[in-house]
């Protein structure tokens, strides 16, 4: 089995999964709870947070899988991006787990990872495909020739599309992460209420903060109790830009590119709306698109890994 780690940001996750893509524990610890009063992920809280959880996930995830180390024939783990304290503690973990057993380690790109979570059991999606990967911290469009194989199309030039979920509903006081609260209040309002621009950038990239400062604007012109009542459209109308925006680039991606089969990872692919919008195309299972280690392990499985003892040096990185 594969021993999958995943700490980049604020999920403290260990997962095994079995060398042809069966996820036999999936165990994700999220902070959201300890961040959610500053509005945001504290990266220093966030390390100590991993640092305290680490050990405990691990072990719940091999009691899972009814699996003990001896079972492990390697580790994963994320070696970035992301926040580098938070990717320390999980690189950490990982080397001292492979290196006391002689085991060789594979450190995972997060976004790999993601893409990765397309891979796994019971219904694996094989590349070649279009990939739209919509997360907290990115929001890219990949095109997938073979496992390992693939050509960047395009990227957001500003905030990432998961963030602008965040922004939007930290405006409509939904609290942190908002991405889940803003898709339920979506559904009780009207998505034509505001008509909220989406911005127009040359190629395939996005761009999302012109949208947020439109929400910002209409919030404001409101009184507290007509924010009250038109909160769901607000709500709905911003949702169905940011879908429009994600759901048009994926069309023209895959008219310009040919390759009409489309694939959604990521945070943001957990929204209903999306899903909806995108209804032919693969969508991650629920329980992959936000941060996990099975996605890591599963990408561990088409990355070189490094033998025993040369990864005590590696190091995590924070951007690419
Ligand atoms: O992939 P992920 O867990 O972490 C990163 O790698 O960034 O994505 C988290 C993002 C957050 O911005 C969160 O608000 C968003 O995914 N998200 C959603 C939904 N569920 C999570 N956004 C819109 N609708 C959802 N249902
Ligand atoms: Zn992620």
């Amino acid at each position: 089995m594969i021993l999958g780690i995943e700490t980049s940001c604020d999920e403290t996750a260990a997962a095994l999964i079995t060398e042809d893509g069966e996820i036999r524990a999936n165990v994700v610890s999220s902070q959201a709870d300890l961040h959610a009063r500053y509005g945001g992920v504290v990266p220093e809280v966030a390390s100590r947070r991993h640092l305290e959880l680490i050990s405990p996930v691990i072990r719940e995830a091999l009691s899972e899988a009814g699996a003990t180390l001896d079972d492990v024939d390697r580790v994963a783990v994320t070696r970035g991006p992301g926040l580098i304290g938070a990717l320390l503690v999980g690189v950490a973990a990982a080397k001292a787990i492979a290196w006391s057993r002689r085991l060789p380690l594979v450190p995972v790109d997060h976004l790999d990872g993601h893409v990765a979570s397309l891979y796994l059991k019971p219904g694996p999606v094989e590349p070649p495909f279009l990939c739209l990967l919509a997360s907290g911290g990115h929001t890219m469009l990949i095109l997938v020739r073979a496992h390992g194989e693939q050509e960047l199309l395009g990227t957001t030039l500003d905030d990432a599309a998961g963030e602008a979920f965040d922004k939007g509903a930290r405006l409509l006081g939904l609290g942190y992460p908002g991405g889940r609260e803003l898709d339920r209040l979506a559904r009780e309002g009207d998505p034509g209420a505001y008509d909220f621009p989406v911005a127009r950038v040359p190629g395939l990239d996005f761009s999302f903060s012109g949208l947020k400062t439109a929400l910002l604007y209409a919030v404001r012109a409101l009184a507290p109790d007509e924010l009250a009542a038109r909160k769901a459209d607000l709500a709905a109308s911003y949702q169905h830009a940011i879908v429009r925006a994600l759901v048009g680039r994926v069309r023209e991606a895959a008219e310009q590119s040919g390759q009409e089969r489309i694939a959604v990872v990521g945070g943001v692919a957990a929204n209903s709306e999306l899903r909806a919008s995108l209804s032919g195309a693969s969508l991650a299972p629920l329980s992959l698109c936000t941060d996990n280690a099975a996605m890591i392990a599963s990408a561990a499985r088409y990355t070189g890994a490094l033998v025993y003892p040369a990864y005590l040096g590696l190091d995590a990185f924070a951007s690419r």
